[in-house]
């Protein structure tokens, strides 16, 4: 056609676009049409569990209900912290819908809070993404509804002003849309939300402690956590899976200020939901979260054990509590991993058994075994044995039972040089713990090596490294 016609008639078709398109805004393709069937009201459940799947052909109509509670709780074995929570859980609960549904959204405000509270939804297409619609004082309920126009996963969010320190205190979780054909079949799915706390004490302060704007301001977190607490996927809590099975993992990064390179250590991810849309990426070791943002991962659990999940700003793991556990079960798999030859495999010695310290309270037995789980076995090995040729025993060990003020200063300060351990020599260093343990963490976790691991016993005193940490301290 000659370009001289071609304008005139565009504009003519525009015209009849604009003339006859009855209800133009209902054509966004997002939108599945009216809800249909009685309404659904949503059986929330508690991270890192998650609502079932949905297996459902046409948009509804789904009601569900969030409470805003204030609440004392401990936030690391011993320590406790004032977290604001939707429903009572950090991060509050998975909301689970479908794409073209009408949720009906709750949120009522317990009459004992002292602040107001909302909800924002990065799954909402309105202002403030609902936050506008649902400022509620303690004690009121406040309704709003959506459609979710668009499959995917959301943070949502408080935010009522100070916006930062409602989400530092615990105000979050996830809200999951699913396309209309749903989510790909897998064996387990869980739900990890990760957020950054600032407390006026220091990493493991024991007792109540504040927040701390000014921590908030120069975003330099006390604690790096998934699920608000330290050891909430650890030990008895660890997410499990079977060998074989494909798992699911839905992960928020909250913040309200880090930016989460999330990585679970032995494993790749089969499939990632770039930024929780709708782009698929396939064989990902590590994956960024932005604080506000979301995603979805699936691996195949191919090998029997322990695997960490991390944000691999690693520091961030290992001494802010950024660190949870998958474990997964059944035969082993010696044709896709298989030690060979050397020293001994890393926690394959169980520590001694747990003992449940009373809530709230810092039990030094408790306390001294995990330092000494967390940090010494890594060398020391988790039976104190050391390794032969590298890192000296503390299990009957001449060295320290002869000198325990000596091992104050050394768990302070580190240690390099030769040693003589048992009639073996060593010539290994220790890095310095004094920056990253206080002085009842260095305290319990001498006093715990001493009486266990055929020790001679005796006590070390928060006082006496207090002591030593003075007189080593630069003048
Ligand atoms: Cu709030």
């Amino acid at each position: 056609m000659n370009r001289s016609y071609r304008y005139p008639l565009i504009m003519l078709s525009a015209l009849f676009v604009v003339r006859f398109t009855p209800a133009a805004a209902a054509t966004d393709p997002g939108d599945l049409g009216p809800a249909r069937g009685s309404p659904i009201e949503e059986a929330l459940v508690a991270p890192p569990n998650v609502p079932a799947p949905i297996h459902r052909d046409h948009p509804a109509r789904v009601i569900v209900r969030l409470e805003t509670h204030e609440v004392i709780r401990e936030i690391a074995d011993g320590v406790r912290y004032t977290f604001w929570t939707f429903n009572g859980s950090v991060p509050g609960p998975m909301i689970r819908v479908r794409q073209g549904d009408t949720v009906e959204l709750h949120l009522k405000n317990d009459p004992t809070s002292h602040m107001a509270h909302n909800i924002d939804l990065h799954a909402v297409m309105g202002p403030g993404g609902g936050a506008a619609s649902t400022v509620t004082p303690p004690g009121q309920e406040s309704v709003f509804t959506f459609k979710a126009m668009r499959s995917g996963v959301f943070i949502y969010h408080c935010a009522t002003a100070p916006v930062p320190m409602h989400i530092a205190n615990g105000m979050y979780g996830l809200v999951v849309v699913e396309p209309p054909q749903g989510l790909p079949k897998v064996d387990e799915e869980y739900y990890v939300v990760q957020g950054d706390f600032y407390t006026t004490g220091s990493y493991h302060e024991p007792g109540l402690q504040p927040f701390d704007m000014q921590k908030m301001l120069l975003e330099q977190p006390t604690y790096v956590l998934f699920n608000g607490r330290e050891g909430s996927l650890t030990g008895s809590n660890a997410l499990t899976s079977k060998v074989g099975d494909a798992v699911r993992l839905f992960v928020g990064d909250a913040g309200p200020n880090l930016v989460s390179s999330f990585h679970v250590i032995g494993q790749i991810f089969d499939d990632v939901n770039v930024e929780g849309g709708t782009l698929v990426n396939h064989n990902v070791q590590t994956t960024v979260l932005p604080a506000g943002g979301a995603t979805m991962v699936q691996m195949e659990t191919l090998v029997p054990g322990t695997f960490l999940l991390v944000d691999h700003s690693i520091t961030r793991a290992f001494m802010q509590g950024a660190l949870g556990e998958l474990k997964v079960a059944g035969p082993s798999r010696p044709d896709l991993y298989n030690k060979v030859s050397g020293g001994p495999i890393l926690g394959a010695v169980a520590p001694p058994p747990e003992v449940a310290a009373a809530p709230g309270t810092v039990d030094a037995t408790a306390d001294g075994r995990r330092v000494f789980t967390q940090i010494c076995a890594a060398c020391h090995q988790g039976n104190a044995m050391g390794l032969p040729g590298a890192f000296p025993p503390l299990a009957m060990s001449d060295y320290l039972n002869s000198d325990p003020t000596r091992a104050i200063g050394i768990v302070l300060n580190g240690l390099s040089g030769k040693i003589t351990v048992n009639s073996t020599g060593y010539e290994s260093v220790m890095p310095p713990q004094g920056p990253q343990l206080n002085n009842d963490e260095i305290a319990n976790v001498l006093t715990y090596v001493l009486n266990n691991f055929n020790n001679k016993g005796g006590t070390v005193s928060a006082a006496e490294v207090k002591a030593v940490r003075a007189a080593s301290a630069p003048k």
